[in-house]
């Protein structure tokens, strides 16, 4: 067998396995789980997943192969992804938080003759160069998790519904408050280089704004906050000038010390008990810490989202209230399904698109699940997502 027929065949088997694996993982946790997660897709999966295939009459939707690159490995959310992509049998190539490093793995993808790139920019818009290197050469675009923009070199949008993550938070946060009224807020983003800052914000800012603006919270640590807290919906620069006050990028540190600065600045009367934005479980753990660290603070609530394992210990231990569960298996199958699509010349169902600031980018996005004390067993362990073992003092 010449070498390239052999990695065709490799790529066929690798792919099946890929789309049997990732669908028969699919989280009983969601029953509204998109159409790509139901076993149906698997039966109804391109060519490349089939048996003939295998048997050396590949149909042309085998002869492409399919590149996964992550952005970074400190992110701890990363490595959930490349769990899932691991146990279906690819290595996926990471960033490290570095658009050169990014731009270089997109050019060995293209030399390797991928037909396919899956990839989760580090920012944003310096990945557009990179995504059009890739469509020059022919080769379909997915952007995985977070958007690529100012483009027309993306083909195709994985998400969740990032929206939705932020109403979560508000939502959870506004039932605690319940009817008291003047609670301490303190808002933290993500970084700015990340289009899922902004979306999170927006779905969050439009469910907390209306109890800003009755009285029920009062905006602590963002004076661009308090300046445009009457209005209901931001533009796109109005959330960026909250979210430079705001923003953890995404680093634990910055995100400790931020809160620290924010709380050494706040009188006592600003603490007590304390109603808190935070965008992630990695920096919500740590300004959860910094939270608790104060005397001044005597309760804090705090959301989250991934549901990272050390978080998921700090929910069950009260130190965070929420977070968000975003089942990597769904989205990694969802990928995967996309990328079967293109490889067999057919274009990925889509729901919906999301605007990158060039072109409308066709997408599905996933369900998600709040996750609290309440529902942690049921969302994270009867799902199969993690083990009980995983964790202590799990009820
Ligand atoms: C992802 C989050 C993640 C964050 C930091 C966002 O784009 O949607 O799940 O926590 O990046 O890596």
């Amino acid at each position: 067998m010449s070498h390239k027929s052999a990695r065709s065949l490799i790529t066929v088997l690798v792919l099946g396995v890929v789309a049997f694996t990732l669908f028969a993982c699919a989280s009983p946790a969601q029953p509204t789980a998109p159409a790509a997660a139901q076993p149906t897709a698997a039966a109804k999966a391109p060519a490349a997943a089939q048996p003939t295939a295998a048997q050396g009459q590949a149909p042309a939707a085998s002869k492409a192969t399919v590149g996964v690159i992550l952005p970074t490995k400190d992110e701890p959310r990363w490595l959930q992804d490349q769990a899932v992509f691991q146990k279906a049998g690819w290595e996926p190539l990471f960033s490290q938080g570095d658009s050169a490093k990014e731009k270089a793995n997109v050019e060995a993808l293209i030399s390797q003759g991928v037909k396919v790139i899956i990839i989760t920019p580090q920012d944003a818009t310096a990945a557009a160069a990179a995504a059009k290197q890739a469509k020059d050469a022919g080769i379909k675009v997915i952007s995985y998790d977070r958007l690529i923009r100012d483009t027309d070199a993306v083909d195709y949008y994985v998400t969740f519904d990032s929206k939705a993550v932020g109403s979560a938070w508000s939502d959870y946060l506004i039932q605690q408050a319940g009817t008291t009224k003047g609670n301490p807020l303190y808002i933290y983003t993500g970084a700015s280089s990340d289009n899922n800052a902004f979306i999170f914000f927006q779905g969050a800012w439009e469910k907390i704004q209306p109890k800003i603006a009755d009285g029920t919270f009062v905006i602590k640590n963002s004076s661009e906050a308090v300046n445009l807290q009457s209005k209901p919906t931001l533009t796109r620069d109005e959330q960026a000038k909250i979210i430079g006050q705001t923003t953890t990028n995404w680093d634990f540190n910055t995100a400790k010390s931020l809160a620290e600065s924010n709380l050494t600045k706040a009188t006592a009367a600003d603490k007590g008990t304390a109603f808190v934005l935070a965008p992630n479980d990695g920096t919500a753990r740590a300004i959860a810490d910094a939270f608790a660290a104060d005397k001044d603070v005597k309760k804090y609530y705090i959301t989250g989202q991934d549901a990272e394992k050390a978080s998921v210990q700090y929910i069950i231990d009260g130190k965070q209230s929420m977070t968000v569960l975003k089942d990597v298996r769904t989205l990694a199958a969802d990928a995967v399904a996309a990328a079967n699509a293109f490889v067999a010349g057919k274009t990925p169902d889509k729901t919906t698109t999301y605007n990158n600031g060039k072109i409308d980018v066709p997408a599905k996005p996933s369900p998600i699940v709040t996750v609290t004390k309440d529902n942690v067993k049921k969302a994270l362990i009867d799902s199969g997502y993690y083990q009980a073992s995983d964790f202590k003092g799990l009820q």
